[in-house]
């Protein structure tokens, strides 16, 4: 089977890293990982990938003149490894306009809300402050504008009276896992496209189902 060829390009932790590198396991899936990049050198996640038997470099960005070069360094490192799609999982630097022309339509993005809300840092406490009654996340294709770009699948979840931003952030990961693993399954088999500002699919399922909360 023909897999399509992935970058993850993590700055942390690395749980979504962590789910894509289970998913890629499946002898049936549709992608494999060819490289993880960090731009921090404690990143968990460069842990992760190394026990998986990955190819995990750090490009640390303090370490160049400017966002140019990172970025051309970057660049080298995805081109060097036959990277067709990057996926961003909690790589928390904002890439330049040029960089991410080149990729266009071929650079992923998770973010921890149901955008076009919520754009930034801190969406789970900024949505509990504001009594939102859900939260969630959403993976998209990568524009210039921070948070921006056509949305490929989201997931929401209920926000309770009890939830913390950390029983949040628990919640809402386990669907990022879900839904990242599950984007990158439909791009590769060729069921997400690009068109202006939105995706079309082929041969997808619509759920039909209201959400509610709380419930009457
Ligand atoms: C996730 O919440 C993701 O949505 C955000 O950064 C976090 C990364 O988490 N962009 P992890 O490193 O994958 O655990």
């Amino acid at each position: 089977m023909r897999k399509l060829k992935l970058a993850v390009m993590i700055s942390g932790s690395g749980t979504n890293l962590q789910a894509i590198i289970d998913a890629c396991n499946a002898p049936e899936y549709p992608a494999e990982i060819m490289v993880v990049i960090s731009n921090r050198p404690t990143a968990k996640g460069l842990e992760r990938a190394r026990q998986s038997g990955l190819t995990a470099v750090c490009i640390d960005h303090t370490e160049y003149e400017n966002r140019a070069d990172f970025e051309a360094e970057l660049h080298t490192r995805l081109k060097e490894n036959e990277v067709e799609l990057v996926c961003l999982a909690g790589f928390m630097r904002l890439l330049g306009a040029d960089f991410v022309s080149r990729w266009k339509d071929r650079m992923i993005n998770i973010h921890p809300s149901l955008l076009p809300s919520y754009k930034g840092l801190h969406t789970h406490e900024r949505a509990i402050e504001d009594g939102a009654k859900f939260g969630g996340c959403t993976l998209h294709f990568v524009r210039p504008e921070m948070d921006d770009g056509p949305i490929i699948m989201q997931a929401a979840v209920p926000i309770t009276p009890d939830d913390t931003e950390q029983s949040l952030i628990q919640r809402v990961l386990v669907q990022e896992h879900i839904i990242y693993t599950a984007g990158i399954r439909m791009i590769a088999e060729g069921r997400v496209r690009v068109s202006g500002r939105k995706c079309v699919f082929k041969d997808t399922n619509w759920p039909e189902t209201n959400l509610i909360s709380p419930t009457p």
